[in-house]
């Protein structure tokens, strides 16, 4: 501890060594530094607004503040564990540059709705930070998917083949979570954006101040009605922290199929060198490293977001300390969904190749075209469940056989049923059975086309 306290002359003594550690911030909160320096600027110019400093006490104060970033980003800026945190270390500093008109820069301001400010702006900015790689991570699923319209992909239900699919449709379902991810995201904005500044410690503050200035200057678009409310609410970060968890639940789905894809027994993908790793002992592997750590790294998002919500349940009003803990859990939770977006969008773009004729012959090989078939009779006024029964029959006698459906013979076909007739085997080819899934929203070519056009112009919109 350096000789100077921080506190009031009521403090005869000094923190013990591990509690000042233990009570620290600063470790982790010089990410809020920048933001801290901002809404200081904007606090101050209020001051001056208002009258409550004179104008030239403001600009002194700007003119030091703006010092301050300066020495920050040249690496000038290094505050210790005697500084507690962030709001303190500039405070400190501040009055080193510019003498002792640098303390009145916390008049009618508390560190409680300081740092209410700092996370909210830095919140904000992050939030259209991951928007962008939202944006580019959708981009890259779209030209996959205009790619690959006419590329089938076995579809599954419960892991089991169900109906083929085209890839792109496979694909832009993922972009339309993605979509959803950056919409909520925009919503969620709004509530980050409103201003505590000014609520005080808890119940506001004696002098004349004008919230709406600073808050205008800072660009929020509302402020708190409520100070006590103001300093202690972190709803907008569990919020935040739960559209990061859906971020990466559609993230580590991806990625789980990818595992899959790539595996030797589905082998519908090869990874590129670029994006997989081998194995230390057994020579013959590739390992798809970047799904696997984006499927783990899944968890440390939403332990954060568990983590906020059991630090908020039993606080009562206002500030309590408890609420230093809220910000490595948002540090991490916004650094991690951005290096999984942009490690996901790598991989797709560029770390990995559809492997064409193997998804071909997956789609050939099964009985995946078994709905067609009963599709084939009720479209000819047999009743959908007896064409369903039907087909299941002649399924278990081709299985009997050793063959697929297209191996039956027209003979067999019309012993089942007297509608069949020498169209069955086009009605029953991979590529038609896709084609022919032409209702909204559906996996026909048709379809998908139109999906891909909307989803041009979603992702064209970028506020
Ligand atoms: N470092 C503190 C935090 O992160 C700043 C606010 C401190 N306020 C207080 N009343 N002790 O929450």
């Amino acid at each position: 501890m350096s000789e100077k306290k921080t506190w009031s002359d009521r403090f005869e003594g000094t923190l013990h060594p591990a509690i000042a550690l233990f009570n620290a911030s600063i470790g982790f909160d010089l990410e809020l530094i920048e933001y801290d320096l901002t809404g200081s600027v904007a606090h101050a110019k209020m001051l001056a607004h208002t009258g409550i400093i004179s104008a030239s006490e403001g600009q002194t104060l700007v003119t030091g503040l703006e010092q301050i970033r300066q020495e920050y980003r040249e690496g000038k800026f290094n505050p210790g564990i005697e500084d507690e945190d962030v709001h303190f270390a500039v405070e400190k500093r501040l009055t080193a540059i510019v003498g002792d008109v640098g303390k009145k820069l916390h008049t009618a301001r508390s560190r409680n709705d300081q740092v209410g400010t700092d996370i909210r702006l830095y919140l904000r900015d992050k939030i259209e930070e991951i928007r962008k790689k939202l944006r580019e991570f959708q981009a890259v699923l779209l030209s996959q998917a205009e790619n690959n319209v006419e590329t089938l992909i076995p579809g599954y239900t419960h892991l089991q083949r169900a109906q083929p699919v085209s890839l792109a449709h496979h694909l832009l379902a993922y972009f339309n979570m993605a979509q959803r991810d950056w919409e909520r995201l925009g919503e969620i904005k709004g509530r980050v954006n409103i201003s505590p500044l000014g609520s005080g410690a808890l119940a506001g503050t004696t002098f004349p101040i004008d919230r709406h200035y600073s808050a205008k200057e800072l660009k929020f678009t509302q402020v708190y009605g409520n100070s006590l409310d103001g300093v202690s609410d972190r709803d907008f970060a569990i919020e935040f922290l739960c559209a990061a968890s859906l971020i990466m639940v559609h993230l580590s789905r991806l990625s789980e199929e990818i595992i899959l894809w790539s595996s030797q027994e589905f082998s519908f993908i090869t990874l590129k060198d670029s994006c997989a790793t081998g194995s230390s002992i057994m020579p013959q592997k590739k390992n798809p490293d970047v799904p696997e750590l984006v499927r783990g790294k899944t968890g440390r998002v939403f332990g954060h977001l568990q983590g906020l919500l059991t630090l908020m349940k039993g606080l009562p009003l206002a500030y309590n300390k408890d609420l230093q803990e809220d910000k490595e859990a948002l540090f991490d939770g916004v650094k991690t969904v951005k290096a999984c977006l942009e490690a996901m969008t790598i991989l797709l773009r560029e770390g990995l190749e559809f492997r064409n004729e193997r998804l071909a012959e997956a789609v050939a090989e099964d009985f995946s075209n078994a709905t067609d078939v009963a599709d084939y009779l009720a479209a000819r006024g047999v009743p959908f469940r007896e064409a369903y029964n039907l087909v299941g029959k002649a399924v278990k006698e081709a299985m009997k056989k050793g063959k697929l459906l297209k191996d039956l013979t027209i003979e067999e076909w019309q012993q089942l049923h007297p509608s069949f007739a020498a169209d069955i085997y086009e009605a029953i080819a991979p590529k038609q059975v896709v084609a022919a899934r032409n209702s909204y929203g559906g996996t026909g070519f048709d379809q998908v086309r139109q999906a891909l056009t909307r989803a041009k112009s979603e992702i064209e919109i970028i506020n």
